[in-house]
């Protein structure tokens, strides 16, 4: 599924390897609060780690300073979680991504080590996909190769998905070949009855997904705050939820009852479920019964190919998981906008710009 070729197929014994992940993680108080994304990149830097990689660099983005260096958004606080997830490697921190800081932090990484550098955001380059920014990078980091492995900013074309794979050979990581081989399948083949199920707030984001897939489904599902806000529909495959948990002043927070059931109803027997956006406003227990009882059926259906992707309902899938063992799902994406393009057949270029196999 993937045309692309992966960290596997090349030598990286003895290289110095650029990895672009994606930390973009949630934070409070200087503290992380959801790890997802970090540990979803562990299995391409401990398979460099394993294969004799030099040096491991990794580069990243958080939040949107603008270009501009802003201290709550630096990302020495992910260096900390990395090294407390990789407990056999030295993780080092530079807060720089060039220059002779990166040089020096470079040279003092011991071979096998791992290398974070500073928030590739606060410099205007990155979102400019500045060539010289990233032969900047290239160039000090004395990178060999680059690995694209932060699945969640594929859609970005910025200096570090875009122009540094003009600078350097570019393969895929494991995260991004299991994102995009998962996503790919529910877009092109998905085994059948598929059924697809949207929540959330956002009908501009979800729409061109609607469209793109609906040939392919069986069945849709629509509830959250799109559903609330009256959406409709003349597909008849589209089933629009008209049942809802008020509060006291009437405002419709969750899916209702009815509507839950006739939702497990088109679940019966489903092979494959794609599912976009929570059903109500998870966040407040009082109004997460619709999205629990969906997370509920699929994670006790392992028959069931299921596919969770969205920001929310990420973290939401990530939460129930960890109150429920033995629960599962296929996979809950890293991606929010990117395997929402994805999905809806949009161009990727921090995939599309990497070396074909
Ligand atoms: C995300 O969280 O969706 C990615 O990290 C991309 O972030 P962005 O929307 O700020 O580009």
């Amino acid at each position: 599924m993937l045309e692309k070729q992966t960290v596997k197929d090349v030598a990286v014994r003895n290289q110095n390897v650029l990895v672009r992940v994606d930390y973009n993680v949630p934070m409070k108080d200087g503290q992380i609060t959801d790890d997802l994304r970090i540990r979803a990149s562990l299995p391409t830097i401990e398979y460099l780690i394993k294969k004799g990689a030099r040096r491991i660099i990794l580069i990243s983005h958080l939040g949107r300073p603008e270009g501009k260096r802003v201290p709550e958004l630096s990302l020495r606080p992910v260096a900390k979680r990395l090294a407390e997830l990789l407990p056999e490697a030295k993780v080092n921190f530079v807060d720089d991504v060039s220059g002779p800081d990166v040089e020096e932090a470079v040279q003092k990484t011991p071979v096998g080590g791992v290398l974070l550098l500073e928030n590739l955001r606060f410099f205007p380059g990155e979102e400019k996909n500045s060539s010289e920014f990233a032969r900047e990078i290239a160039e000090c980091t004395g990178a060999d190769l680059f690995v694209q492995d932060g699945f969640a900013v594929i859609h970005r074309a910025h200096a570090s998905t875009e122009a540094i794979t003009h600078e350097l050979p570019s393969v895929a990581g494991f995260l991004v070949e299991k994102e995009v081989s998962a996503l790919s399948k529910v877009a092109t083949s998905p085994s059948h009855p598929f059924v697809i199920i949207i929540g959330g707030a956002k009908v501009a984001d979800k729409q061109p997904l609607i469209d793109k897939l609906s040939p392919l489904a069986d069945a849709i599902f629509v509830g959250g705050k799109i559903a609330a806000d009256g959406y409709t529909s003349d597909n008849p495959k589209i089933h629009v939820c008209d049942s809802f948990v008020e509060d006291s002043e009437g405002g419709k927070r969750d899916i209702g009852e009815p509507c839950i059931e006739s939702l497990l109803g088109l679940l019966d027997g489903a092979k494959m479920v794609l599912w976009n956006g929570t059903l109500g406003e998870a966040e407040n227990p009082e109004f997460a019964k619709g999205s629990e009882k969906l997370a509920e059926y699929l994670g006790s259906h392992p028959e069931i190919t299921t596919v969770i992707c969205g920001g929310d309902t990420a973290g939401f899938a990530e939460n129930y998981l960890k109150s429920h063992k033995g629960a599962s799902f296929s996979l809950i994406s890293t991606g929010g906008g990117a395997s929402l393009e994805l999905l809806s057949g949009l161009d990727l270029p921090g995939l599309d710009s990497l070396d074909a196999n």
